[in-house]
């Protein structure tokens, strides 16, 4: 039998979005239940109906609710009751600030989560902590509100390839002051949502659409990458200067994309990065010139999604991608993005 009750999270803004998504896709099969700033669960209305496992592009994780737990206890007799496979253990706040966790809620839950270890443990319930995370790997999800009096929420996820591995979709990275712009904080989450932050990159070619200040373009040269930069807009004087610093390359077109000389660009893109802030029917016909004539073997795309309406086509810009890109696809709201999404490819 289907549980009746699914849990999402989401950006502080981005509830009612997530809300009209999930209406739409599931045409009143899943209603909105409990509501908490950044958390919904949601009541599956008929009992043969079973959603699929990642509820909308706007949730961060999405699962199976196992409701409130005003104790500890109560919460391993969940989860020893859910299985007896191992489980890995998320603990994550579920007010997630944009630009990254204050280093004290970490540590909050980091003293929770050793805390429901030791006690999982004493019940004899497996944890799985060997990385990297497999498909199929059961994550139980325990969701904290703001204050210590506040009950935990419980739920549970399967992992699979479009999952964030890091508890609750937050990689536990701050925004440097050095760099440029929060472009940096963005591009540093979608290479750990792929996993692409382990690859070597030192030598290879970047492209990155919409460059300035230079965020990104920093974050790259400090992967040792060799980037070519378009925008019409300047760039801060500090990416100039860090390639300088890696011996690596930063070249800063000055020009429009959908101007470019396709002939004039590099043959060998490791990576094509977009964060152009034009609307979606306007820059994705750009990015797919731009990438016919490149043929980088990654994408990484901040698709800009400034209003409603413009929300609420975030699955057919997603489709559009298909058409063109290196497979797999997939979209997320990272946890730094504002009103857009991360569309990755390859
Ligand atoms: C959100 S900012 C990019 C931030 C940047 N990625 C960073 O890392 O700092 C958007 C940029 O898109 C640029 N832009 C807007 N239209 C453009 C176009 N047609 N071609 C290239 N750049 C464009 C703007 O000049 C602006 O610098």
């Amino acid at each position: 039998m289907n549980t009746p009750f699914r849990f999402t999270t989401c950006r502080a803004g981005s509830e009612p979005v997530l809300k009209r998504d999930i209406a739409t896709h599931f045409a009143g099969e899943l209603t909105p239940a409990f509501m908490k700033p950044q958390f919904i669960t949601w009541k599956v209305r008929s009992p043969g109906f079973s959603p699929p496992r990642t509820l909308s592009t706007f949730a961060r994780v999405s699962g199976i609710s196992l409701g409130l737990c005003k104790t500890i206890a109560e919460l391993v007799d969940h989860a020893r009751k859910l299985t007896t496979k191992p489980i890995r253990l998320h603990v994550f706040p579920r007010v997630t600030p944009e630009d990254g966790i204050e280093a004290a809620t970490w540590q909050r839950m980091d003293v929770l989560e050793a805390e429901i270890t030791r006690e999982l443990q004493q019940a004899g319930v497996q944890l799985e902590t060997r990385l990297p995370d497999a498909h199929g790997d059961l994550v139980l999800d325990v969701i904290v509100g703001e204050k210590d009096d506040e009950p935990l929420f419980l739920g549970h996820h399967e992992h699979q390839a479009s999952s964030h591995a890091q508890p609750g979709g937050l990689p536990r990275i701050t925004l440097p002051e050095a760099v440029p712009s929060r472009a940096w904080l963005k591009l540093e989450q979608a290479l750990v949502w792929r996993g692409w932050d382990k690859l070597d990159l030192r030598g290879h070619t970047a492209l990155d659409l919409g460059c300035a200040p230079g965020g990104a373009t920093y974050a790259l040269l400090q992967r040792g990458m060799n980037v070519l930069g378009i925008d019409t807009g300047e760039m801060n004087p500090s990416v100039l200067q860090l390639a300088q610093a890696q011996g690596v390359r930063f070249d800063h077109w000055r020009t429009a994309a959908g101007r470019l000389n396709l002939t004039a660009l590099p043959q060998d893109v490791s990576l094509l990065l977009c964060d152009i802030n034009l609307a979606p029917p306007e820059v994705l016909p750009q990015i797919a010139r731009i990438q016919d004539a490149v043929q980088a073997r990654r994408l990484i795309l901040t698709i800009k999604l400034n209003t409603p309406a413009l929300e609420d086509r975030a699955h057919e810009f997603i489709d559009a991608v298909r058409d063109w890109a290196p497979a797999p696809v997939f979209a997320t709201q990272l946890a730094a993005n504002r009103r857009e999404i991360c569309v990755c490819a390859g």
